[in-house]
């Protein structure tokens, strides 16, 4: 089986009739949002959300994020206290996931939650939401890749990971963003940041009204368990905050600031020649998966501001590097 793949700029009405028909026969389809490629199913369906745990090779224990075409939507499956909902209203559509406690008679499949009683939603912008609206269900959808790799920015990485385990993926060029959305969980007058993403943690903070707090350690990955710590792995070593280019090594920069020995790099990324954040993140994962590509024998990355968007850049590259499993 090899996907076929539908390219939504140029064939529209086709790409969402098609992946609407798809879904509703309980496949999982590739499909763009704006933050990272998502491998969508119907979250109301347990054989369709089985399919995306064996695509991805994914543990049963990681919950699935569940996409809603809008808050009313939403809120026929959770509950949102005030500032959740103000949360929803700033920020939705766009890449901010909620944890929110999940109503007892929401039709989202335990499969989907991994049996919890929170469910993480997020309302996406664009071609998703147009297929959660025809399709009138919630599509669970964690990044289209093979668990613990990095995550796909475009139809092209989606086919060359999981193409041949696939029958449909909908082009949609490259996603915006290009990390995945924030991850927050409101708990009584304080906000937990369990994911840093899309939406910087201080422009949630200004919203919420409330401090900002980073579960440490362990405990971060309780409450979000998707969070292991090697992850977005490319197949060479990743090393930070590098100085230096050493031998057989390519470079990842920002800014245009010169790397010692860059000469000698077997090939340079600079994620944002003019120091953009914004920029670096929607170049971060299609320049980890380049600078593999080119054969060498690791990659060195210098650092990275670690304000606004930069927190989770920084974040996907630490788990890039981290020892591996
Ligand atoms: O931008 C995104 O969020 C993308 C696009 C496709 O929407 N999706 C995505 O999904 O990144 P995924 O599966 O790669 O990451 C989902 C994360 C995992 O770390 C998971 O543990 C966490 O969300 N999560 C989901 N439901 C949760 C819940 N009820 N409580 C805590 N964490 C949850
Ligand atoms: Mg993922």
């Amino acid at each position: 089986m090899t996907a076929r793949i539908i390219h939504h700029r140029t064939d529209a009405q086709h790409a969402l009739n098609e992946a609407v028909a798809a879904l509703a026969e309980g496949l999982p389809v590739a499909l763009p949002t704006e933050t990272v490629y998502g491998l969508a199913a119907d979250a109301t369906n347990p054989a369709a959300i089985t399919r995306i745990y064996e695509t991805k090779g994914r543990p049963r224990f990681n919950p699935l994020i569940c996409h809603m075409a809008d808050i009313a939507m939403a809120e026929w499956h959770a509950v949102f206290d005030p500032v959740s909902r103000r949360l929803a209203e700033q920020f939705w559509p766009g890449p901010l996931t909620l944890i929110l406690p999940l109503r007892t008679d929401s039709a989202i499949h335990p499969l989907a939650t991994a049996g919890l009683d929170t469910v993480g939603i997020r309302v996406p912008e664009g071609f998703a939401s147009t297929v959660i609206r025809q399709l009138g269900k919630p599509l669970a959808a964690p990044s289209a890749n093979t668990s613990g790799k990095v995550s796909p920015t475009s139809a092209k990485h989606v086919a060359e990971d999981l193409g041949e385990k696939l029958t449909l993926i909908i082009d949609g060029d490259a996603a915006p963003v290009g990390l995945e959305s924030t991850i927050v969980r409101v708990d009584g007058d304080l906000v937990r940041l369990l994911r840093p993403g899309g939406v910087s943690a201080d422009r949630i903070e200004a919203v919420a009204g409330l401090p900002i707090v980073r579960p440490q350690g362990a405990a971060a990955s309780i409450e979000a368990p998707g969070m292991l710590a090697s992850h977005y792995a490319p197949g060479a070593p990743v090393r930070l905050n590098a100085t230096e280019v050493q031998a057989d090594e390519a470079l990842i920069r920002f800014g245009e600031r010169h790397v010692e020995g860059e000469e000698r790099a077997i090939a340079v990324f600079d994620l944002s020649p003019r120091g953009d954040l914004a920029e670096a993140a929607a170049n971060l994962f299609g320049y980890l998966k380049q600078a593999d590509a080119t054969g060498a024998h690791g990659i060195a990355v210098a650092s990275i501001p670690d304000k606004g968007l930069g927190e989770a850049i920084n974040d996907r590259l630490s788990r890039a590097a981290a020892p591996r499993p």
